[in-house]
């Protein structure tokens, strides 16, 4: 890797400021998935091992006035970090202070310490001032200032210009270096966008063609194949002049759906069938119909002549990345679609089978079928601004080797 690793830097004795994302659900105080945390756990554990004082920075949820802190504080987050290393975790309540520079003072060698979310930074006074995710220059000099080096481990995070990553980070030049996490991320989507194995197929799916026409564009020139599923299937149909019904259409790109159309030529696979409803309710009347889809009734999942169509394009793939839902998979009844491709991934053993973060990530989770795929980003939107080609500010600011 071109960057600085955590392996270049010192660490015994060393205060090591560390960027991880710690952004994970929490309900009534609890961590609910715990990926995130686990995901950091290596890194973590290496500095502490090399006699390093981790000294960990995340955001939490988005804060935009006062009230918004209490309900977003990472203390239920750094009681699951310490029963994962399993060894005390000092969380310090505050981002910025006295009470924060003595307890990082205190620490000695193999310490853990977990600073409160970042993002409490971006309301002062009640006024919302966006220091942490505005990189406020003084508050990434100051966060800078607390540390001897600093791992960036927060891939989740690396598509935001913030004081925490890109701050810290150009505040320390040549002692910012990537976690493991930051590495293996940046090495499977690296590889699989820009060295893919062929034949290469993206799948790509979830509700709104707008959040993904920047992949669609440049993965058309990369990928062997496109597959499309879930709700942004319906506004190509509506390009290509299939009657949709009720189905989401986003109308305003019908016109950017028909040149994604004109220019992927048969790269592009949409679904033959769909799997339609008369309303959006998991208890709805629902059948399968091929193409047109009549008023009153709405596609919510592929239906079993795409599956079987997307396995077909999918069985030789080498690589293999995966971004949204083929259907509202959160619903049983529109879920099968979703269930039946990542199934059939688990199957591709010579493939390299990516998951790319949101809600693709989620929908394997739930529908148990993670365990049997090469990597699951993450990252959501990082993944996303990864996948468009764009360059990821919080990779850019960490020192070049
Ligand atoms: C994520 O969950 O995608 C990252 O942690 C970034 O969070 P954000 O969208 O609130 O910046």
């Amino acid at each position: 890797m071109a960057k600085l690793t955590v392996e270049d830097l010192p660490l015994e004795g060393k205060k090591v400021l560390m960027r991880v994302d710690f952004n994970v659900p929490i309900k009534d105080g609890v961590v609910g998935d715990d990926n995130r945390i686990v995901a950091a756990l290596p890194t973590i554990k290496y500095v502490i091992d090399h006699g390093g004082r981790a000294i960990l920075f995340s955001h939490l949820g988005r804060i935009k006035k006062e009230e918004d802190k209490p309900g977003l504080s990472l203390r239920p987050v750094a009681e699951r970090l310490s029963n994962l290393l399993n060894k005390p975790v000092t969380f310090v309540p505050v981002t910025e202070g006295k009470q924060l520079e003595d307890a990082i003072d205190n620490m000695k060698n193999g310490d853990v310490l977990l600073v409160q979310n970042t993002r409490y930074e971006d309301v002062k006074d009640g006024e919302y001032v966006k220091r942490e995710s505005g990189n406020d220059p003084e508050l990434g000099k100051y966060w800078a200032s607390l540390g001897d080096v600093f791992v960036n481990d927060a891939f989740g995070t690396a598509h935001r210009k913030h004081a925490s990553n890109v701050g810290i980070a150009t505040n320390m030049p040549g002692k910012a270096a990537a976690g493991y996490l930051m590495e293996k991320e940046i090495k499977f989507l690296g590889d699989a966008v820009d060295n893919p194995e062929r034949p290469f197929v993206a799948i790509l799916g979830g509700a709104k063609v707008s959040d993904k026409i920047g992949v669609i564009d440049n993965l058309l020139d990369k990928a062997d194949k496109i597959i499309i599923g879930g709700g942004m299937a319906y506004t190509f149909y509506a390009a290509k002049g299939i009657k949709v019904g009720n189905s989401l259409v986003e109308k305003d790109k019908i016109d950017v759906a028909k040149q994604i159309l004109d220019k992927a030529g048969d790269k592009l696979v949409l679904p033959i069938d769909n799997v339609v409803a008369d309303k959006f309710n998991n208890d709805a009347d629902t059948k399968v119909v091929e193409g047109d889809i009549d008023d009153g009734w709405m596609a919510l999942d592929v239906g079993p002549k795409s599956v079987e169509e997307f396995k077909n394009v999918l069985k030789d793939a080498k690589t293999v990345v995966w971004n949204g839902p083929m259907g509202v998979f959160e619903m049983p009844n529109f879920a099968k679609g979703t269930l039946e491709i990542g199934k059939f991934l688990g199957t591709l053993t010579d493939a390299t089978t990516i998951v790319g973060g949101g809600d693709s990530t989620a929908a394997v989770k739930e529908l148990g079928v993670a365990d049997k795929l090469t990597h699951i980003s993450t990252g959501g939107g990082a993944s996303l601004t990864y996948l468009e080609g764009n360059e990821l500010p919080g990779i850019a600011a960490i020192s070049d080797k």
